[in-house]
């Protein structure tokens, strides 16, 4: 099956890209907006994207009308968020706080969610993620300029929270422990607690 990309409908593009680019990890970002209105919401289109400076990149997509998500709006407008990583225990929260709510409601007290103080921004973390990272903005980039289908959010790492109890004996995250969730195509989800994980060393002479 071939499929041309050039002139393909938008929903089609989605469609094969964000069912097949899987798993991807999720982020649940903790934003505040400009007025203090607490924010909650989850973003699969999320990756690492250097270590130095620490740095986290999410990509929300515009909303029907063109206009911006308010998770990067409040980026924007204020600086900060918090990604907090989501466990398994947490994911019918995490679902329910992608549901579009009217300004003003809190995703936090819809989904009964409760929050932590964080250290260096405003945004609360989530009580039960093991591991959140306390990021400031770097920017917030519209793209492709001239007619956006998203912002891509770049945000350094000042700090993070870590359940120690995903370390394995050894101090290695443990994926089982981890157990994060993952997104993949339509509704499926994966766990990084899986019997099917495998370790595979570098190639022998492979200098680290
Ligand atoms: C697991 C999951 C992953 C999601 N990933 C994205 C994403 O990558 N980009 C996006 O624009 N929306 C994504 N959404 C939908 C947003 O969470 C949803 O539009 C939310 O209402 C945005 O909230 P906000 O307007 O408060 O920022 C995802 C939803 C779920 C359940």
């Amino acid at each position: 099956m071939y499929i041309d990309f050039t002139g393909l409908p938008a929903r089609q593009a989605y469609f094969w890209l964000a069912s097949t680019v899987t798993p991807r990890p999720v982020a649940w970002v903790s934003t505040v907006s400009a007025s203090g209105q607490p924010n909650l919401a989850p973003f699969s289109f999320f990756q690492v994207v250097t270590h130095t400076p620490p740095t986290l990149m999410i990509c929300p997509l515009a909303n029907s009308d063109g206009s911006m998500k308010d998770t990067p709006a409040n980026i924007e407008a204020t600086g900060e968020f918090v990604v907090n990583l989501v466990p398994h225990a947490l994911v019918q929260q995490m679902n329910q706080t992608s549901f579009g709510f009217e300004r003003g409601v809190s995703e936090w007290e819809k989904a009964g969610l409760s929050g932590l103080t964080s250290q260096k921004v405003a945004p609360r973390r989530v009580l039960g993620a093991p591991v959140a990272f306390e990021c400031r903005k770097v920017g917030v980039t519209p793209y492709p300029a001239d007619k956006p289908s998203c912002w891509i959010v770049l945000g350094e790492v000042v700090a993070a929270h870590v359940d120690p109890a995903i370390l394995a004996p050894d101090h290695q995250v443990d994926p089982d422990r981890l157990d994060l969730v993952s997104r993949m195509g339509a509704d499926w989800y994966g766990r990084t607690k899986s019997d099917l994980n495998f370790e595979l060393p570098r190639p022998e002479g492979w200098a680290r």
